[in-house]
């Protein structure tokens, strides 16, 4: 059997990966004139595929340049920043001499090696005693990158995570000991716009215009309708451009969606693909993601569904007062509306996209969108 040519991982390499060259080039400019780049977008649009895409390309032009890749969404603290960096480094350094050597420039602590039972990658564990030696270690860690033989990349995913913390303006803490660092740049990646943008644009915020502005949107239809075409063809398959068409409009163009879908499309179909094929395929993910879907719907409040579903069967809607949609969908008032929006936008739930031409509202997760349209 062959693989399946849809990566539904961030990233497996260039082949399976779709276009992004310019930003690829743009953040690889960043870091050789010395620059740090904030990666910005919504979720599942690829920041993270392209970070390692990045690495990727440093690897294959032979850049001197260490790359260490830091995801920080499970952190609460500052000992938890510190500790996943640390695993990071380390992951890095492989071999027993090297990780003796970070480990002894961490002079306030005592740190121990393991191995995560699951994955088996390598685990640094340390024990604080107080506040001060945590921040000492933090600075250990930046100056033995600052040292490094080789200039280093660090990529922090999900970076918005430092503003959970508690008891401390991780911002500025991190801001105050990065600053002076010639030998490492960062990729500071994140997907609440207003959050990151607040952080890197606010004049009172730290790390204000610290960073240059890397905004990853759509891939282009038109990069990624021969894509896919590509991708059934080098195995040997077929597929028609409506059902391309159909597929990309179904999934708004969506990468992680888009993927999915195309993954099970492929999984389905043993020589051409059309219409009927991708109906199916359509039909095995919804079931599929069907009792989460419930299980939501008990999660949030009757009137946050209601809004949750109008907006889905809007697909996109601007004016989420005006009295034609709040009588059309039944929405109470004005007040309920934006009440509404705003419960769902935290929680991750509807998208608010602003350009030009106002602010927009759409379901975030595109299949619960498609769900929710085709519900009575
Ligand atoms: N350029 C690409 N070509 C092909 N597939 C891609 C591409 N970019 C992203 N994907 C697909 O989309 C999925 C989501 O990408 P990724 O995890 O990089 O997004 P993200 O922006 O980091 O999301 P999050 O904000 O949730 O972390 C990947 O698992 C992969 O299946
Ligand atoms: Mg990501």
């Amino acid at each position: 059997m062959q693989d399946n040519p849809f990566i539904l991982e961030p990233f497996r390499s260039k082949e399976y990966f779709c276009d992004r060259e310019q930003e690829t080039e743009e953040i690889i400019r960043n870091i050789a004139n010395g620059r740090n780049t904030t990666l910005i977008s919504p979720r599942r649009l690829g920041k993270t595929g392209l970070i390692f895409r990045v690495f990727e390309e440093i690897k294959e032009r032979a850049l001197s340049y260490e790359t260490i890749y830091a995801d920080i969404s499970d952190t609460l603290s500052l000992e938890d920043f510190i500790k996943v960096l640390s695993d990071a480094v380390v992951a890095k350094l492989n071999k027993q001499q090297r990780i003796a050597a970070f480990f002894k420039s961490l002079k306030s602590v005592r740190p121990l090696l393991g191995l995560d039972p699951m994955t088996g990658s390598p685990q640094v564990s340390f024990t604080f005693s107080d506040e001060n030696q945590k921040q000492s270690t933090l600075i250990d860690v930046l100056a033995y990158l600052e040292n490094y033989p080789q200039k280093i990349v660090v990529a922090i995913d999900e970076f918005q995570q430092i503003r959970e913390y508690d008891g401390i303006n991780m911002e500025a803490v991190l801001r105050k000991n990065i600053q002076h660092l010639h030998n490492v740049r960062f990729i500071y990646c994140g997907s609440k716009k207003h959050t990151m943008t607040d952080m890197f644009t606010n004049a009172k915020k730290p790390f204000y215009e610290s960073t240059s502005f890397c905004y990853l949107t759509k891939l282009p239809v038109s990069v990624y309708a021969p894509f896919i075409r590509e991708k059934f063809e080098e195995a040997g398959k077929t597929i028609d451009n409506d059902s391309i068409d159909y597929i990309l409009e179904w999934t708004r163009v969506h990468t992680y969606y888009t993927q999915r879908l195309c993954n099970e499309v492929f999984a389905q179909s043993d020589g051409n693909v059309d219409n009927t094929v991708v109906q199916k395929a359509i039909q095995t993910i919804l079931e599929s993601e069907r009792e989460r879907f419930l299980e939501l719907r008990r999660l949030i409040t009757r009137s946050q569904w209601k809004m949750l579903a109008a907006i889905a069967k809007e697909g996109s809607v601007t004016q989420i007062t005006a009295s034609a949609f709040l009588s059309k969908y039944g929405i109470t008032s004005g007040p309920t509306a934006i009440r509404n929006v705003q419960a769902l936008i935290d929680k991750e739930l509807v998208l608010a996209t602003t350009d030009e031409g106002g602010t927009s509202y759409s379901v975030y997760n595109v299949f619960l969108s498609r769900y929710l349209d085709m519900e009575r």
